[in-house]
Formats: C-alpha cells, structure tokens, sequence
C-alpha cells in the first residue's frame, strides 16, 4: 500500500520553500549513466524524462536541460498545484497520477527519477511500473537522503548538530511517523532489492548553508510534524517555540535568519537499467 501524506496544501507551501532539489551531480550521474546505452537525439536532448513523487519538483526541474520532454508526478494534487506555480519552463510540465500506475504508453520514457519518496510506494507495484514504461536501457535513478546534521559554517560539530535528527525521532514527533519505512530512506535503501538486470548504488554526502529559520521551514514541512499539527496542534507550536529558543540560546542571536550553519545531507544515488 502506498501512503497519503502531503494532501495539505500548508505543507506543499512549506514543502517548497523547505525541501533542497537533490545536488546536480547525481543527475549528471544518472545522465551519464543513460548515455552509456541510450544516446541523445540530433539535438543532445533525450526524448522523455518522468519524476515520480515529484512534490514541488525539486528534482524535476533539474532535468530540464537534458531531456525534450520532462514531466513531474504526484499523488498530491496540492503538491502539484505549488509545483506548477514555481515553473517557468516550457519543457516541464506536472500532473496527478500515483507512481504506480502511470499514464505512459509501454517503452517510452529514457530516465525516471524517483527522489525522497520511494519509500512511500507500493514497492513491487511501482518496479513493475518502472519495467512497464521505460525503453530497454532506460534508467530508474532513485535518490534519497538523510535527516540533515548541523555544523558551524566552518564545518565543526555544535550541540545542536543533532537537533534536527533529535526532533524527528523524538517523544513528541515520534507517535507520528506513521510507518517504518522512513528507515528505509535514513538506511540509503540498503535493505531494498531492486529487480532489475544491472543496478549501481553511491553514496555522497552535501554541505548546504541553512538558517535556522531554514530549519524550523524544513521541520515544518515533515510529514510527522504536520500530523501532530492536526491532532494537537498547541503540543507542535511548543516544539516549534522551543527549538527557536534553543537556536536563540545557543546563538545569542534573537533573528532566526541570521543564524547560519551548515546542514550535511548523506545521498543515497541508486540507478537501474532496465
Ligand atoms: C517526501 S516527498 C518528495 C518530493 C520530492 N521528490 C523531493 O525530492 O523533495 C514525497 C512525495 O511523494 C508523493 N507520493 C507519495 N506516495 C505517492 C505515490 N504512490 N505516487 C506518487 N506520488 C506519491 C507525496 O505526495 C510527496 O509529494
């Protein structure tokens, strides 16, 4: 069974403001990857790319310099609707559809990306999906990373590097996790076999500049926190509320957006050709 979970149109707002777009050399890698059986047209563009679990495209839009055709997928209508309004290219487009069933002729898409959400699927149901659309040779690129860790923006360990990590499986927002296959995402997929005839796994970590006004967006935009939100909303603006006063002490700063650290993101990239 796959997952509801991003249906609020709350969270796509902060979904988008929050969420990074995975880092572009996995997407180089995944075209490389591509290119070493399926070649480019006349043009060097491939001809159909599709993001699954495409949210408000932060990976779809990475694609738009090599393919023809580019078109983001999610369950989500709210998702869809955010990812829309921050596309300003001709080339990609989103739409409804859920991952595993997918409105695609058999053999026709070159790459499919599947960032941050595999875990969400019915897996067996979206690997056969995956066999069903994409051409021989084409590549399943499926991209996942960790809870962000926080360092001083000279890359040391703070007190609070493990703040976000803390939150998210601590006592207030654990009851929400609403299932244990966000392991399987903070694990890289490791656990996971993916049925198809040549697969490569890597592992990359990133280094991006946060805020912590960045960090309360991101914590906002987690699918546990925003259920905690429904179900006791008064007990999630206490977290909030601390976790700004914990920035605020350890920083003896009051504005949350000058507080600057380093958030390090470990990527799992694993590519499948069909
Ligand atoms: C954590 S978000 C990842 C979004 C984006 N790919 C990114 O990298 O930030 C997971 C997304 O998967 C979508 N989703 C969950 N189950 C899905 C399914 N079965 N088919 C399509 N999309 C699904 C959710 O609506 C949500 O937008």
């Amino acid at each position: 069974m796959s997952q509801r979970l991003f249906e609020d149109a709350n969270q796509a707002f902060h979904y988008s403001r929050a969420r990074p777009s995975p880092p572009a050399n996995l997407i180089t890698q995944s075209i490389n990857y591509l290119n070493e059986k399926i070649l480019p047209n006349s043009n060097s563009k491939w001809q159909l790319a599709i993001d699954v679990g495409a949210g408000t495209g932060q990976c779809t839009r990475l694609l738009q310099p090599y393919f023809e055709k580019i078109i983001g997928f999610d369950v989500s209508e709210a998702q869809v609707n955010e990812a829309n309004k921050g596309n300003s290219f001709l080339n990609v487009h989103y739409a409804i559809s859920e991952a595993e069933s997918l409105p695609l002729p058999d053999d026709s898409v070159d790459l499919l990306t599947a960032c941050q959400c595999l875990h969400w699927f019915d897996m067996q149901a979206f690997f056969k999906e995956a066999q069903r659309v994409l051409k021989t040779d084409g590549v399943l690129a499926v991209i996942g990373h960790d809870v962000p860790k926080l360092y001083s923006t000279d890359k040391q360990e703070l007190p609070l590097t493990n703040l976000l990590y803390d939150t998210f499986h601590g006592d207030i927002l654990k009851p929400y996790i609403q299932s244990d296959r966000l392991e399987l995402l903070h694990n890289g997929y490791k656990d996971i076999e993916f049925p198809f005839a040549q697969v490569s796994r890597e592992n990359v970590h990133t280094d991006l500049k946060t805020t912590a006004e960045d960090c309360i967006e991101l914590i906002k935009s987690w699918s546990n926190f925003q259920s905690c939100v429904q179900n006791d909303h008064s007990t999630a603006m206490a977290l909030i509320n601390d976790l700004q006063q914990a920035f605020i002490s350890h920083f003896n700063q009051e504005s949350l957006s000058k507080i600057e650290m380093i958030a390090r993101r470990n990527y799992a990239l694993i590519l499948c050709r069909k």
